[in-house]
């Protein structure tokens, strides 16, 4: 089981805008996070679901998205995220954020692993202004954001492929494939 969803989780960047998954949704995404393990158990990690069309749209464009496909539009126009759920940390509770960047992939992995259970998809974004972002959508500035993850329903397919020698994902008749080390590669 978790291993079919792990292989169904792949990074979506193309979404089907018909479908927008709800607030009640998201957040059941957030409370799974609950369950996670957490530096010191200090739960320093704070999540803001975002599904109000405006807000969608500016937090888009303050993300880049596929950098090894930088010649085409990614996501297509019409086909972008329908939700996000911004992951922060709280310099109030936590001092040194250092740890929580770990805390936050741990998280981060969760929500999309319960996305795809939904029958979501998503896509963790790194590449991010979080000034904009902050300002989007007012938030403190006792908050760092450390991954924004974009939300909705896949309308493309994405599939992992053997790593013949390079790691960058590539597309093939509207395909998206992404190389994976093998287990002999990954081992040391
Ligand atoms: C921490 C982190 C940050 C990422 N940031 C971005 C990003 O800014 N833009 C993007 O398009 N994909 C981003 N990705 C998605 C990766 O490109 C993707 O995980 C990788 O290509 C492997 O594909 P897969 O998730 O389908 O296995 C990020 C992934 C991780 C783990």
């Amino acid at each position: 089981m978790l291993r079919e969803l792990l292989e169904k989780n792949r990074s979506i960047r193309s979404f089907d805008r018909s479908v927008k998954p709800s607030e009640s949704e998201l957040l059941d995404m957030i409370e799974c996070t609950r369950l996670c393990p957490s530096s010191a158990n200090l739960q320093a990690l704070k999540f803001k679901p975002v599904t109000n069309e405006e807000e969608c749209r500016a937090v888009f464009s303050a993300t880049k998205w596929a950098g090894y496909l930088k010649d085409m539009e990614i996501p297509p126009r019409g086909h972008e995220p329908t939700a996000y759920i911004i992951v922060a940390n709280d310099k109030e509770i936590a001092k040194n954020t250092v740890p929580f960047y770990k805390d936050t992939g741990i998280v981060s992995h969760t929500i999309l692993l319960r996305a795809a259970e939904m029958g979501y998809g998503g896509c963790m974004i790194g590449s991010f202004d979080e000034k904009a972002v902050k300002e989007t959508l007012g938030l403190s500035d006792t908050l760092e954001i450390t991954l924004v993850l974009a939300l909705g329903k896949a309308d493309e397919s994405s599939k992992i492929t053997e790593n013949k020698g390079d790691i960058k994902y590539f597309r093939e008749n509207g395909v998206h494939y992404v190389p994976k080390r093998s287990l002999k590669e990954i081992l040391i």
